[in-house]
């Protein structure tokens, strides 16, 4: 994976400025967290269990406000910016929790996804069309029911219906969990053919030695705090970073 050098930084397309939050009370999930997003360049986030990586996403989308600090899409704060707005901003989400409709066919789910521009059926049409050519073995099933899929395709059509209104920045919590070995390399495939055509993707996972092979840059988080930053090369060569990797191996078995 390519390095970012200071030659070929790309601009940033969102930004969590010190950011903390809460579920509930004064427990803060996350903690005074700054985390930069650059076009161009996958962004990966990892952490043990409970870390607050999911947090992070979640509250990008708004289902947190932050308690404090502020996230920003190009310069301008997200504060109050409801949820199908975000979507038309660019901003695009695969939860960790699965999202499909599994009663509903490949073709409906994709439907639900241009929600926010239902009103002008022809980019609609426009937009199915192109996804089903470009994600084949959802054209070849896209009359059959979300729920008659497999695990690895099912996250395909997450991934397609996310890239359905064209985003700026994608947001995926752990897209290779539960799938099998050669979904999952073709997720991640796809992941960096992502950011080779100029998203930027941010890519929380569990797997550990993948994420830290597709990601440009890495964001280390502990108890919602950032621990380490840095790219792959960097994280690699510091030896509490390698023994602190190894742990976490050992425990997820990853
Ligand atoms: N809906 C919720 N209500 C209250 N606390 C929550 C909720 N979701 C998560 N938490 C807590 O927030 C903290 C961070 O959780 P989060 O899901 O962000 O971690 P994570 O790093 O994504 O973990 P994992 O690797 O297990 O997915 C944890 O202590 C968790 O128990
Ligand atoms: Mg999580």
């Amino acid at each position: 994976m390519t390095e970012l050098s200071s030659d070929n930084v790309k601009a940033v397309v969102a930004e969590f400025c010190d950011v903390s939050a809460a579920y509930f009370g004064d427990i803060h999930v996350l903690r005074n967290l700054s985390l930069v997003f650059r076009s161009g360049t996958v962004t990966g986030i990892i952490g043990p269990n409970g870390a607050g990586k999911s947090t992070v996403l979640k509250t990008f989308m708004g289902a947190l406000k932050p308690r404090s600090g502020d996230i920003r899409l190009y310069g301008k704060s997200l504060a109050g910016v409801p949820n199908h707005v975000l979507a038309l901003m660019g901003v695009a989400y695969v939860p960790q929790n699965r999202s499909l409709f599994l009663g509903l066919s490949v073709e409906d789910n994709l439907l639900l996804g241009c929600w926010p521009i239902r009103h002008d059926r022809v980019r609609t049409r426009r937009i199915l069309d192109r996804t089903l050519t470009e994600f084949p073995m959802l054209g070849a099933a896209r009359r059959n029911l979300a729920g008659s899929l497999s695990g690895g395709q099912r996250r395909f059509l997450e991934i397609a219906r996310a890239l359905l209104l064209d985003p700026k920045i994608i947001l995926l919590d752990e897209p290779t969990a539960m799938i099998a070995p050669k979904f999952a390399a073709d997720v991640y495939e796809k992941i960096s053919a992502l950011a080779a055509e100029g998203l930027a993707v941010v890519l929380v996972d569990q797997n550990i030695k993948p994420c830290i092979e597709v990601s440009n840059y890495i964001y280390v988080l502990e108890l919602g705090q950032k621990t380490t930053e840095g790219t792959a090369d960097f994280l690699q060569s510091d030896d509490k970073m390698r023994e602190e990797i190894g742990r976490w191996l050992e425990v997820s078995g990853g």
